[in-house]
């Protein structure tokens, strides 16, 4: 593997199950900025964003990306459904590797993340009505940034063998 590999998406894309195993098939390290940015702050992101903000956050998570493109190996890198949308981490990001867009719709995002919303402070107070009205603004925004991956993947039960064939 040449290059460090980041996957990017919505929450609740998978990109962190998906990453895991693309990994062991790759015989390379797995990385979850989420993760990191927790280990490194030794707070939840959800006690960040209570206690310190978004703003602080975002500042976090772009710090902690450029000291996890600075590690020498090659890897892949699961991102927050927001970091390729802040300051200029998309540039960054494709200047660093292959970006991989894990494309879902609204409405299965909205199905995937009504179950897993508990920890994860944009969503977690939201109903049904309130989750599928924030997909739609935000995945709107976002799109902008997600689309100038260096692959883009739509397809359901995604697997690691559609990325490998995708590299
Ligand atoms: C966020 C996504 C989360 C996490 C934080 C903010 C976002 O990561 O970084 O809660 O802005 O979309 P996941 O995409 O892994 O849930």
């Amino acid at each position: 593997m040449k290059d460090k590999i980041f996957l990017l998406g919505f929450m609740g894309s998978g990109k962190s199950t998906l990453g895991k195993k693309l990994a062991i098939k790759l015989n390379v390290n797995f990385l979850d900025l989420d993760q990191f940015i927790e280990e490194q702050q030794e707070q939840t992101i959800q006690e960040i964003f209570k206690t310190k903000g978004e703003d602080f956050f975002r500042e976090i998570e772009r710090d902690c990306l450029k000291q996890v493109i600075a590690l020498p190996d090659n890897f892949i890198i699961a991102l927050g459904g927001g970091t390729p949308c802040f300051y200029d981490n998309m540039e960054l990001i494709n200047k660093s590797g292959v970006s991989i867009y894990i494309k879902y719709n609204k409405g299965i995002l909205a199905h995937r993340l009504m179950h897993s919303k508990k920890n994860r402070p944009l969503i977690n107070n939201k109903n049904q009505e309130g989750l599928l009205e924030f997909i739609e603004t935000t995945l709107l925004k976002r799109e902008v940034f997600y689309d100038k991956s260096s692959i883009i993947l739509e397809k359901n039960n995604l697997k690691p063998e559609d990325i490998i064939d995708s590299l």
